[in-house]
Order: structure tokens, then sequence, then C-alpha cells
């Protein structure tokens, strides 16, 4: 049985890959810039693009099951160029914003155009859907690598962020294992706590303690208007979201973080449900992560 896995450059599709490697199965990986991967040498490595699905007409012949990462362009055509391959199950890393409170936010918008279109394809399929991933702390590493103090939206506010390796394991089982067809699994993090709290441990993996500012109302919005401009303008040429949308977007942002301040943050046992074992903690993500904040 051929597997194959799009994303394989990214932080959940690397360690998907990884596993599947470990248990045996046959793995072909795909990227925009296949020179860029590091994997196995028996992984079957080619390249394609989720947005030109002929580009995966090759890809998918003699494939049984696939991990998809989100690209709404384009979906309908690579579904339907897996379903002519023979390809019987798609797991898709979704999110949780797909089955959010806010339906018409662009992300939940973005996941549920991809989940529909899934539906619609013939195939069976898994929907992933984790909450915040702790990888987003990267974002902290400079300012903690070059001793600054780490500038933080809302410091206060609870998360229950998961561990990249932990949304790839549950992947892995819904492509190998039976019984996790149409299940749309809500993934979180091992533990609720605060932004300052997660920076803390990230200094006891560490050995060193770490200051931070908590950077709250105006000042926030102009921190978040500057790092999401860029993407948000991409977001409105690729017609994602129209010209009017970015500060609605930045104001619900800023409404999650004041909601998030009455914490905990939901922790889901779905993790453990499929695992049998729990979600790991932020600290374990931190002590993983060592070498992205020391120099
Ligand atoms: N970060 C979060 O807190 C969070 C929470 C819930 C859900 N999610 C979802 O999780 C997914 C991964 O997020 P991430 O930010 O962590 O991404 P990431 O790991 O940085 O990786 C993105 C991956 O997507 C692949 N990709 C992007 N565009 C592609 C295309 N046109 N064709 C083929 N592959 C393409 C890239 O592959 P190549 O560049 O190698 O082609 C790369 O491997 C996203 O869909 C995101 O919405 C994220």
């Amino acid at each position: 049985m051929t597997i194959l896995v799009t994303g394989a450059t990214g932080n959940v599709g690397r360690h998907v890959v990884d596993l599947l490697v470990r248990a045996g199965a046959d793995v072909r990986a795909t990227s925009r810039n296949p020179e860029s991967l590091d994997l196995p040498a028996e992984v079957d490595v080619r390249r394609a693009d989720l947005t030109d699905p002929k580009t995966f007409e090759q890809a998918l012949q003699g494939v049984e099951k696939i991990f998809l990462y989100n690209q709404p362009a384009g979906i309908d055509g690579v579904m339907a160029a897996a379903k002519a391959a023979g390809v019987e199950h798609a797991v898709l890393l979704s999110s949780l914003a797909a089955a959010g409170r806010d339906p018409d936010h662009w992300i939940a918008r973005w996941h549920r155009a991809v989940e529909e279109s899934i539906e619609r394809s013939g195939l069976s399929w898994t929907f992933v859907r984790p909450g915040p991933f702790a990888v987003n702390s990267l974002l902290w590493a400079p300012s903690i690598r070059e001793g600054r103090p780490v500038r933080l939206h809302y410091a206060h506010s609870y998360l229950s962020s998961i561990h990249e390796r932990d949304i790839a394991e549950v992947s892995t089982c819904a492509l190998l294992q039976d019984g996790h067809a149409g299940a749309r699994y809500h993934l979180t993090g091992g533990d609720s706590i605060t932004q300052a709290e997660q920076v803390a441990l990230i200094g006891k993996a560490i050995g060193r303690e770490l200051a931070f500012e908590d950077v709250t109302g105006d000042d926030a919005r102009a921190e978040l208007r500057a790092r999401f401009g860029p993407r948000l303008q991409e977001l409105i040429q690729e017609g994602v979201i129209g010209p009017t949308d970015p500060p609605g977007i930045i104001e619900t942002r800023i409404r999650y973080y004041l909601e998030a301040l009455d914490g905990p943050a939901e922790v889901d046992g779905t993790v453990e449900k499929i695992l049998g074992k729990p979600a790991r903690t932020f600290a374990e993500w931190a002590v993983d992560h060592r070498a992205d904040f020391t120099n």
C-alpha cells in the first residue's frame, strides 16, 4: 500500500513521513520544492503543487491513501485525480476553526472549503482539526536567542497548544488503521496555560529565566497589523478575503485574546482516546525544541 504525504516539508507532514517509514509503510512525499526535502532514502519524492492538480496525476498512481495539506485552490481537481487514480482514503490536516464559533471567519471558510470538496469526492476521509500549534511559539525564538524580552500579545491569555508530533501521530493512525473514516477529530494540547507560563517553560527547558512584555490594546493591534499585514495582502490578491476585511480580522484576533484571559482553554481527550496516551504538554514541547531557542 502506497501512502502519499503532501506538505512533507511542513511541521506536521515531516513527522507523518517519519512515523509511516518507521511503521514500514511505502511512502511517497510531495513538495513544491522537493530538493529542499531531507527524507529517508526509501521515500519516493515527487514535485507537486496542490494549486495545480495536473502535477498530482503521476504522483497519485498506485496510491491508496493520502495525507493532505489544506489548499482550496485546486482541491476539486486534486480530489478528482485521486478518485481517478483509485485512492481510497484522505486524511486532511484541517483546523479547529472549521468547527468554530466564527463560521464566516476566513480561516473557517478556508478549511471548510477543502473539507466540503473531500466530502463530495467519493473517497472516505478523516478530518484532523487541531487548535493552536505549540510550534507557533518559534516566533519568540529570535528574541529569546538574542536575550531580549519576548513581546506577548495578551500574555495572560490561556492556550492549550498542541505538539505537532501528536497531530502527526493521530494522522498516522488514521492513515494506517481502520475505524477512522468519517471522523472529525478535535485536537488540543495536554494542558491549558498562559502564554507567559509558556515562556517560563521555554526558559526552564533552556536553563535561563526569560523576561516578557505584555502587549495589549492598540499596541497589540499595531503589532498584529505589522505581523499579518503582508499575509493579509496576499490573501486579498488570492481572492480569499476582501480588501476591506483586514481590520475586522485583527479585531477578531484581539477578541479571542480577551476571551482567553478568562481561561482555562479547553483540553480535549481525543488525542488520548486515539493514541492511548495523553496529549503532550507544552513543557514537553519546549524540551523537544530546546535547540531552536539557543544559539
Ligand atoms: N499554526 C496553527 O496554529 C494551526 C492551527 C490549526 C490548523 N493549522 C493548519 O495547519 C496547516 C499547517 O500549518 P503550518 O503553518 O504549520 O504550515 P507549515 O508546517 O509551515 O507547512 C506548510 C506546508 O504546506 C505545504 N503547502 C503549502 N502550499 C502548498 C501547495 N500549494 N501545494 C502543496 N503543498 C503546499 C508546504 O509544502 P511545500 O512548501 O514543500 O510545497 C508545507 O509543507 C495549515 O493548513 C493551517 O491552517 C495551523
